[in-house]
């Protein structure tokens, strides 16, 4: 399995809407596992194609990994969905803390729908149809939102976007130093 490199904002593919895909075949099985491993490596709960650079509508999920107390990972739950819909929101929202591997280290709370439904194609192309709420249906939003090129950013007010993009940048900053102190 490969681990992918990931873009990270301000990236401009990551503001771009990704094609549905129409062919399923093992060269994107392959590239969907490929996903997945780079999503645990970077210690993701979620990742979308756009944030490795292809404009394609998958992402990979896994809600439920955990991390025992020596630090091994263990995998919970993978899903894989291709060409996502959301075809419907509750009218109830609830507001979660939100992070992203696209805009490293940052977090903060984004409003959501409390429950979703998702059609979608698993790596089969068989059509599905599941219903998620709280942190799971948070998890898919965010992941399909990055499908319509729209980070958890986007939804902050210019305040909050502008003080933490302040941090991202400040962060950057402190790393360049460092590495430029300890060049290897
Ligand atoms: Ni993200």
């Amino acid at each position: 399995m490969t681990v992918l490199s990931l873009r990270e904002y301000p990236d401009p593919i990551l503001h771009q809407k990704a094609e549905k895909v129409e062919e399923i075949n093992d060269a994107l099985r392959q590239f969907l596992d490929d996903m997945l491993e780079t999503m645990y490596v970077d210690k993701g709960v979620g990742l979308a194609a756009p944030q490795v650079g292809v404009l394609k509508r998958m992402i990979v999920i896994d809600a439920e990994q955990e991390e025992d107390e020596d630090g091994h990972h263990k995998k919970g739950k993978p899903m894989f969905l291709i060409n996502p819909e959301i075809v419907y929101k509750s009218e109830e929202t609830i507001f979660f803390c939100e992070g992203c591997l696209s805009v490293p280290k940052q977090s903060a709370d984004v409003e959501r729908f409390q429950k979703i439904k998702v059609r979608y194609q698993d790596k089969t192309g068989t059509e599905h149809e599941i219903e998620a709420e709280d942190y799971l249906a948070v998890v898919l939003q965010h992941e399909i939102d990055h499908l319509d090129g729209i980070l958890y950013i986007d939804h902050l007010s210019r305040l909050k976007r502008g003080l933490l993009l302040k941090r991202l940048q400040k962060m950057r900053a402190e790393k360049e130093k460092e590495k430029q102190k300890n060049p290897q």
